[in-house]
């Protein structure tokens, strides 16, 4: 994670060109404990409060960037109704496989923020093809599988690796493991991991979720149906994962999860993304 928009948490004196993130942290502890180990020195207590402040300001600006992201994700959901806090949802399942398979917490912070924007790409798919109420002809089918290449494009040539991944994953959640996806039928492990637990998690909650052309699915059903897709559609080491962690699923299935509650949850504590 070589890019930072800000410094963050835990690295508030950010200097320029060092080289190492460790190296800079020990100094900058030390030049901390000096500060408040010394008697009363009026400018050193204002360089500390310096310090302070441009920490908080740091966390605030991450915070509205974060939110900001979440509502763009939302944006994109009002084209498509009966989606409801799906976006938000797919975060905590796929925040919760992540976990369980061992990823890296900046990995899987990185995951939480951009799995939302799966389906950003749909902001450039027409209103009566999005919302049509029937079957789609094979002509509308193709327009709509555009909405990962548009959603990859909107993200292109970022340079921050959480933006990046938003690309990555909007380019890939419709793969499926076997190589029959789309939109480059990529196949197996060379599906992008997060790509791989987006799509496992995003048709989870699809059918567990009331659509326009469909009632939703219970729990049980909805968890059986998985296991059917292991090998063919699904990562089988992901979907083994998904009924190891089942309490876990049915926490985030049986909560409201709203973006206030979403966005609350996430401010204490959140390592850096990388953003
Ligand atoms: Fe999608
Ligand atoms: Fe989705």
């Amino acid at each position: 994670m070589g890019y930072r928009l800000w410094p963050v948490k835990g690295n508030m004196g950010y200097i320029p060109g060092r080289s190492s993130k460790k190296e800079t942290a020990k100094e900058e502890t030390g030049a901390l404990e000096a500060i408040e180990s010394k008697p009363v020195d009026l400018d050193l207590l204002k360089l500390k409060k310096a310090y302070e402040d441009l920490e908080e300001t740091h966390r605030q600006l991450r915070e509205s960037h974060i939110e900001m992201i979440l509502r763009l994700a939302l944006a994109a959901e009002c084209k498509d109704p009966d989606t409801g806090g799906h976006i938000l949802r797919i975060s905590d399942y796929a925040t919760e496989a992540a976990k369980a398979i061992g990823m890296a917490p900046d990995q899987i912070e990185i995951l939480r923020y951009a799995s939302p924007m799966h389906d950003i790409g749909k902001i450039g798919i027409p209103d009566r093809i999005l919302q049509k109420p029937g079957k789609l002809t094979p002509e509308e089918w193709e327009i709509m599988k555009q909405h990962t290449v548009i959603g990859a494009r909107m993200f292109l040539n970022s340079r921050s690796p959480l933006l990046g991944a938003a690309g990555q994953i909007a380019q890939t959640h419709h793969e499926k493991f076997d190589g029959t996806g789309y939109p480059n039928a990529m196949r197996g492990e060379a599906i992008p991991i997060y790509g791989r637990i987006v799509a496992m998690v995003d048709v989870f909650d699809a059918i567990v979720s009331k659509r326009c052309y469909k009632e939703k699915w219970s729990f049980k059903k909805a968890m059986d149906y998985i296991l059917t897709l292991s090998g063919n559609h699904l990562d089988p080491k992901l979907v083994k994962v998904f009924h190891q962690i089942e309490k876990k699923v049915r926490r985030v299935y049986e909560a409201n999860v709203t973006i206030e509650n979403f966005i609350a949850d996430f401010k204490p504590n959140v390592p850096d993304p990388g953003i």
